[in-house]
């Protein structure tokens, strides 16, 4: 099978909703499941079409306490496209399936369906499907269905609308929460070919208006069979009854216009949608302007690679994701860029850190994007300071779960599926969220040299996010250094001290060292902004010489936990906790990544254990190259010696369940380079992490976005060393056995090139553009790269300079 196209061959109701989730198909403005069409929400099915960044906010009554939840809004589906003979469906639901194919075209970003059916009459039937999302209008997408009788004639009943009985049901643990968020505003026939649905958020108050057009062909002519119309309060569409002969194909195309009341560049959702709709292509036309956009994706965007089968397919499949989610269509929308992707209902379609593991991948491709995602926090820095304030602290708090306006979504209850119980969740104190941001508003200056953002935008982030870490961090004195006190580190696992009152823990050591990069480069954006922006700003947040020296003091004395034997302590406290049986629990269970839900589920609590759900302190190694690693803990005045590295690795290696497909990255990162073996087992997982959704029944409710632009990462990043730091990009590559060659494109600071690395040679082509020279730099070698000319470092001759421990570079 080629690496563009992803295929099931085959229909497999309990594999449906995994499939639906892979082949979502989206524009970064909206997204709908590869659901059937015509398929409705239960066991097999999920239907669900979500618009970037549209929540609505519902309570709901648990053990007495009422918990509110913002949700990613599951739309009216226009998916409703249902077809009958003698009043029975003609699905692969009801009949029997005796050929079925679904495919995934990745180059083109069409989802296609064939398959036989036989009915109870033993007449045969084929239907093939085609569908796409517009990659080239946001608003549009379109969906044909060809229906060939084989053996027979006579009559078939077409039903095409959009219907609003839909709620949010995707994931089972949230079904006791309220899964109501749309009312319906009006019902209405456009004309002979178009209904409109208009809907509206219940307590967001959004307007949703879908109007879809449907047209019937036989064998290409157009023929207009009488249609009647189905109206209700929630859903509309029109019925078609036509006669069909053996052999002839007769096409079903609908195409749907989609719009908001948050949209820009309209008058009105409605208004808009039925002048979009009216304006719009037929089928063919708009899949040739919806081709051209995922070329050039491709073209910027796709990573080559020579070696182990089946990689790239999947490596593709990832990408792919990535760019559904957040495209040019992103832009100026503002909309983080969510954990699960728009693929699906679980965490509520929250931002997270994981931007952390996505951006890399936007930033050197469409730093546009990115910088349009940064722009997602800045506006929502009021809210961040608000919550600092409210917390007793200064600066901007941003929240560990984002959703419409920036306050704090984490949910306060959690229910354990294994055993059924509530619990409470506070997953909040993952304040560590706030070094994400400033690291990524970091990333994306190295990467693009925008002074404009940073002088505006990421300074003010960079310097509110430093002010909230200098006053949470407390000076010990016995220590005669700073604390973090009370947080939780990316381990989730850890919410408390074993039978502690309260949570949270001191010192993870992830959290503080994170804190003290932040303070310093709050440091760094202070010296590098012209004079009047720096006066500006320091005026405007009243920031004074004292708070600055203060900064500087915490940056260079926080407090870092090591064990007796210098391994970095996860948190203060780490070393005393007990050793997991581990060897009895995987005797006992099947899947021990969720260790957190077995333990509670046993009436014991990982609190009490040395067990990590994923990489907590050894982000470390996989955020900083060895270089900045010597240089923190150098500014930190700790002894560093990157020969404990490995050491540590396989420390906490071996206290890792992996319960978050994050782990399977971070993993893989940095065992790249020490040990190869142990790396390609991670690199591997990572890769199934979605396709063979190996935590058993999450990818269903949405994919990984994280793990899967983390993987996609280590191919970027990773194997080929690339790193912006100063004013130099730096590649080292490393190939793993398994790939012979490596080849992608990326831009730095407005020089795009071509990178190919294979085990021998390293070549770096600056594609013509802008007359302006970049430099490169290669072990020792720097070399300045002018657009249109290529450098070539032979890679048997100058082993690459990295320290043989495991750090990324
Ligand atoms: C992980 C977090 C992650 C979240 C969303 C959790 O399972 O522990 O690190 O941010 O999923 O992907």
């Amino acid at each position: 099978m080629s690496s563009w196209y992803f295929r099931y061959e085959g229909f497999e109701p309990d594999k449906e909703k995994l499939r639906e989730a892979l082949c979502t198909l989206g524009n970064g403005y909206f997204a709908t499941r590869g659901a059937a069409p015509g398929s409705v929400a239960n066991e097999v099915h999920y239907p669900g079409t979500y618009r970037a960044g549209l929540y609505d906010r519902q309570g709901t009554t648990i053990n007495d306490t009422t918990v509110e939840n913002e949700d990613v809004v599951n739309l009216p589906n226009w998916l409703w496209l249902t077809l009958r003979v003698d009043g029975r469906p003609l699905d692969a639901d009801s009949t029997e399936v005796l050929e079925y194919t679904q495919e995934l075209d990745l180059a083109r970003g069409v989802l296609s369906r064939t398959m036989r059916l036989r009915d109870s009459q033993g007449r045969e039937t084929s239907i093939s499907e085609r569908r796409f999302v517009s990659m080239a209008s946001r608003h549009l997408a379109a969906l044909q269905v060809t229906v060939t009788p084989l053996d027979w004639s006579g009559q078939i009943e077409v039903v095409s609308g959009v219907d609003g009985r839909v709620q949010n049901t995707l994931v089972e643990r949230y079904r006791e929460l309220e899964s109501q968020h749309l009312e319906h505003e009006l019902t209405e026939e456009i004309d002979d070919e178009c209904v409109l649905l208009v809907a509206r958020t219940l307590q967001s108050r959004i307007r949703i208006a879908e109007a879809v057009r449907t047209r019937f062909y036989e064998n290409g002519d157009g023929i207009e069979p009488e249609r009647t119309l189905e109206q209700e309060e929630d859903r509309i569409a029109h019925k078609a009854l036509f006669d069909v002969e053996e052999g002839e194909a007769y096409t079903i195309e609908k195409v749907l216009a989609l719009f908001t009341s948050r949209d820009h560049a309209i008058s009105e959702a409605v208004y808009d949608a039925r002048r979009t709709l009216a304006h719009a292509d037929g089928f063919d036309g708009l899949l040739d302007a919806h081709v051209v956009a995922w070329d050039h994706i491709w073209e910027r965007c796709g990573i080559e690679v020579e070696g182990r089968d089946g990689t790239a397919r999947v490596v593709r499949l990832y990408t792919f994701h990535l760019f559904q989610t957040a495209s040019s269509h992103t832009l100026d929308l503002d909309v983080g860029i969510p954990a699960r992707g728009w693929t699906g209902e679980a965490y509520r379609g929250h931002i997270f850190w994981d931007e952390l593991f996505i951006f890399p991948t936007l930033v050197y491709r469409f730093p546009e994007v990115t910088r349009s995602l940064l722009m997602y926090r800045y506006r929502r820095l009021d809210e961040a300071r608000v919550a600092a304030k409210k917390a007793g602290y200064a600066g901007a708090m941003f929240p560990w779960q984002s959703g419409s306006n920036g306050e704090e979504e984490t949910q306060e209850l959690h229910l354990n599926p294994k055993s059924g119980r509530w619990t409470r969740d506070d997953s909040h104190r993952q304040r560590h969220i706030n070094a994400a941001i400033p690291y990524n508003v970091w990333q994306h200056f190295q990467v693009t040299n925008d002074r404009d953002f940073l002088d505006f935008y990421g300074a003010e982030l960079i310097l509110e996010t430093a002010r909230f870490w200098g006053s949470l961090a407390e000076y010990d004195r016995s220590r005669g250094r700073y604390e973090i006190l009370g947080v939780m580190g990316p381990d989730e696992f850890h919410e408390a001290y074993p039978d502690a009152e309260e949570p949270g823990l001191d010192n993870n050591a992830y959290t503080n060292v994170m804190a003290s990069w932040v303070l310093w480069r709050a440091l760094d954006v202070l010296e590098i902004l012209p004079e009047q922006r720096r006066h500006e700003l320091l005026e405007h947040l009243s920031i004074g010489r004292e708070e600055i020296d203060r900064w500087r003091e915490i940056s260079q004395k926080m407090f870092v936990p090591f064990h007796g034997d210098g391994i970095i302590s996860q948190f203060e406290g780490w070393e005393e906790l007990e050793e997991l049986d581990w060897k009895r629990y995987r005797e006992e269970y099947d899947d021990i990544h969720r260790m957190d839900r077995i333990l509670e589920a046993e009436g014991d609590t990982p609190d009490r254990y040395k067990v990590s759900k994923q990489a907590d302190a050894l982000m470390l190694f996989f955020l900083f190259s060895a270089e900045e690693l010597t240089e923190i803990f150098e500014r930190l005045g700790y002894p560093w010696d990157p020969e404990a590295i490995p050491e540590m690795i396989d420390y906490y290696l071996h206290r890792t369940s992996h319960g978050s497909t994050l782990s399977s990255v971070v993993h893989s990162w940095i065992l790249s380079r020490r040990n190869r073996e142990g790396s390609w087992h991670f690199f591997y997982r990572a890769v199934e992490s979605d396709v063979s959704d190996i935590q058993g029944g999450t990818t269903p409710e949405g994919i990984h976005l994280g793990a899967m632009a983390g993987t996609v990462d280590l191919l970027l990043r990773c194997y080929s060393g690339l790193e912006a730091r100063g004013d130099v990009l730096r590649l080292n590559p490393s190939l793993p056995d398994e790939f012979s060659c490596l080849s992608f494109r990326v831009q730095y600071r407005n020089v795009w090139m071509q990178v190919k690395v294979t085990s021998e040679r390293l070549e770096v082509a600056a594609l013509p553009g802008w007359e302006k020279s970049i430099d490169i730099a290669y072990g020792d070698e720097t070399e300045s790269l002018a657009p249109g000319r290529t450098l070539e470092f032979d890679l048997k001759k100058q082993p690459p300079t990295a320290p043989k421990d495991a750090t990324r570079n």
